[in-house]
């Protein structure tokens, strides 16, 4: 098959290349051919997949309606995820034009709940800035001071795999544990209890955010529900950045309500996030006037980035690539796709979908 894979980036060369050339040990095994493009797929960039099978996609490419018509029109059949989430594809339109789409719904999920983790003893313990001080030859400790995070209540707010994956870390740091999730499972039960998000608000030190992005989660965290939210507690998100409402946090950092807040993710990240603009004048000045806080750290959504997560992804993508190409039924199909059945990861996630239905783009 021929795959153009968008929004390239050197590991993703060097991981998808050698999940590719595995397949040659396989039995039957028959390598793809593989175009890399460094650049974002979009209504702009589209055209450059005529001629592919198959495109590979990342969090920040545009899978919209007429971007998919313009996908199929030029021959492509299949549309890969190297990502969780799919919030940014249009699945029902997706599935009407008769494409085949499939996610790599698990990847090393402790790669992202240790990042999360990292994160809130980052902010909590302000080693940020302890890390510039020392630097400067300056040993004060004023102002660094943190809180113990024994005995802390940590919200979880999603208990999926990383949800879980979250939890069983913080119950390793003697935290308290509540989750919110309107699907609960029986796998957090042993680490704390389920209560309602407003409840959880309410009593979580430590809120993070493990959620997929629908229409139903889309700005979770408002002015409402940060008015909710203990004083002084700190947000983490890791999951997708428009979970949070930028302008209400901005709010809630001045007034103080809200004591600390770790991004990994950030709503209008698109364009910015995985490039270079160290050079130039960006034009957020939300996302700039959240970078000036002392207690807001920003990531360029790398809380997968491990050697781990990323050949998993590969290995999966071209699993799903070789499922496909071989009419085989693919678990990870995200949509009812002509002769290839929906796995059984789908039944879950349109259980989700049912509730909340994906957000448009
Ligand atoms: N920052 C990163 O690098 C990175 C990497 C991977 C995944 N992610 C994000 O993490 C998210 C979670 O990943 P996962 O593998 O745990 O997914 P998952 O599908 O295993 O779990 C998601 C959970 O969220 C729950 N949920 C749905 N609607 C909810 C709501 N309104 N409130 C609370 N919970 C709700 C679901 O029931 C499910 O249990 C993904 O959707 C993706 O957006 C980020």
């Amino acid at each position: 098959m021929n795959l153009a894979v968008f929004s390239a980036k050197p590991y993703d060369r060097e991981f998808l290349s050698k999940a590719n050339a595995a397949l040659a040990s396989t039995e039957g095994g028959q390598q793809h051919t593989i175009t890399f493009h460094d650049f974002a797929l979009s209504e702009e960039t589209v055209s450059l997949a005529h001629g592919a099978d198959a495109v590979c996609g990342f969090v920040n490419d545009v899978l919209s309606e007429p971007v998919l018509r313009a996908l199929r029109d030029g021959g492509v059949r299949a549309v890969l995820l190297r990502c969780a989430g799919y919030n940014n594809i249009d699945l029902a339109a997706a599935e009407s034009l008769g494409l085949f789409v499939a996610n790599v719904p698990s990847y090393s999920p402790e790669a992202v709940a240790e990042f999360a983790l990292a994160l809130i003893q980052t902010l909590n313990r302000k080693t940020h800035r302890a890390y510039n001080r020392v630097r400067e030859g300056n040993f004060n400790l004023d102002g660094l001071m943190g809180r113990t995070l024994h005995g802390k209540t940590v919200g979880v707010v999603g208990t999926g795999k990383i949800g879980i994956a979250f939890a069983r870390i913080a119950r390793g740091f003697g935290c308290r544990l509540l989750a919110y999730d309107p699907f609960p499972g029986e796998a957090f039960r042993q680490f704390g209890d389920y209560v309602s998000l407003e409840e959880l608000l309410a009593q979580s030190d430590f809120v993070s955010l493990h959620c997929p992005l629908t229409e139903g989660t889309t700005h979770i965290i408002n002015v409402r529900t940060l008015g909710l939210m203990k004083e002084g507690a700190m947000l983490v998100n890791t999951s997708r950045g428009g979970l949070v409402h930028t302008e209400s946090v901005i709010a809630a950092l001045k007034s103080r309500h809200l004591g600390g807040l770790a991004l990994d993710v950030y709503e209008a990240e698109g364009g910015l996030f995985y490039h270079d603009h160290s050079a130039e004048i960006i034009q957020d000045d939300e996302l700039m006037r959240l970078m000036t806080f002392p207690n807001v750290l920003v990531c360029g959504h790398q809380a997968f980035f491990t050697e781990e997560a990323l050949t998993e992804i590969s290995e999966c993508t071209i699993r799903n690539l070789g499922d496909f190409s071989n009419r085989i039924p693919c678990k990870n199909s995200l949509v009812k796709y002509g002769p290839v059945a929906a796995g059984p990861e789908l039944i879950r996630q349109e259980l989700v979908r049912r509730d909340s239905l994906p957000v448009r783009i």
